[in-house]
């Protein structure tokens, strides 16, 4: 069995937003929590923002819109998602939160069976089952930004979870959500971003080093290697604070100085200047980001 029947998504930030999207497009029942009224609110434009966009876009019609629309509803405590079978922490990447949110989620699930998934790109995944009842059913569901649009997802058992739940969440993935899904290990990173993150700083430091300016290092990864976007401009879209709070987690677990967060992104990220989000990263946004 693939399909969850109702599913519940803590934090409704970037990736929150669109996992509880995809998931409620898809035609699961998807009750999004936040921790607030104002970051629901927010969260709740996001998401209705980027439903309209796919519209115009053609990716759904009027009637999948409010379909979707219809399969959503949003609260500001975890209790109400206790009769969900599947939930997905979107909370941001800091792991006392992260356990926090995974031991009040296990005392409040009534189905034994019930998953808890981490959409995490940098913590260790036991980490957060360690602190459940139900290690065998807690793994990482690692998806990319915007979610609506990236067709990936990548799979993180632990070392103690059950290769039937693991099966279950990749079928989930494939059939339910039509991405593909990739599997890891439960290392820092997993497969991209191990790859990206160190290409991603050394491009901050490229910049701070003086080499080139910020225009001509992403002209050079767009046009020269045909990249959707370059390295600064794709940071102002991950949102800096979560890229220092990822690159912190991968130096943590290797101590390898090339993930380490360069000191123009911790001064960036001090200043509040956090991309698309806060209107002002690498790249000015106005009132539209
Ligand atoms: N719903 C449905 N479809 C949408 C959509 C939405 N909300 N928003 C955009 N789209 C569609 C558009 O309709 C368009 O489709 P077509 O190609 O069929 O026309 C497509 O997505 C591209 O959108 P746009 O034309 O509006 O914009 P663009 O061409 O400038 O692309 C982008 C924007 C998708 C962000 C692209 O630049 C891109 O893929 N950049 C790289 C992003 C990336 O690397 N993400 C991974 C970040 S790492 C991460 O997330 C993990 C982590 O832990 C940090």
């Amino acid at each position: 069995m693939s399909q969850f029947s109702r599913i519940g998504v803590v934090g409704c930030g970037l990736m929150g937003s669109g996992i509880a999207e995809v998931c409620a497009r898809a035609g699961s029942e998807v009750r999004v929590v936040e921790s607030g009224e104002q970051a629901l609110a927010l969260g709740r434009s996001r998401l209705t923002a980027s439903l309209d966009r796919g519209l115009r876009a053609g990716k759904l019609t009027e009637a999948e819109r409010a379909a979707a629309l219809g399969r959503l509803s949003f609260h500001t405590t975890l209790a109400d998602l206790a009769d969900c079978d599947l939930v997905i922490e979107a909370v941001a990447e800091r792991l006392d939160l992260k356990r926090a949110v995974f031991k009040e989620l296990d005392g409040i699930l009534t189905d034994p069976a019930a998953v808890i998934a981490s959409n995490t790109s940098s913590i260790p995944v036991i980490e957060l089952a360690a602190v459940t009842t139900r290690p065998a059913q807690v793994l990482g569901v690692h998806f990319f930004n915007p979610v609506p649009v990236q067709r990936l997802i990548e799979i993180i058992p632990t070392q103690v979870t059950d290769a039937a739940v693991t099966e279950q969440v990749m079928n989930f993935a494939a059939d339910t959500l039509g991405k593909t899904a990739i599997r890891a290990r439960d290392r820092a990173g997993f497969v991209v971003n191990a790859l990206l993150v160190p290409y991603l700083v050394s491009a901050v430091r490229m910049l701070e080093s003086g080499i080139a300016s910020a225009e001509d290092i992403d002209n050079g990864m767009v046009l020269g290697c045909a990249h959707p976007m370059g390295p600064l401009r794709l940071l102002d879209l991950i949102g800096l604070d979560t890229a220092q709070s990822i690159a912190e987690s991968m130096y943590e677990e290797y101590k390898e100085p090339l993930y380490a967060p360069p000191p123009l992104l911790r001064r960036m990220v001090a200043a509040g200047t956090l991309g698309r989000k806060s209107g002002q990263g690498f790249y000015g946004y106005g009132e539209n980001p």
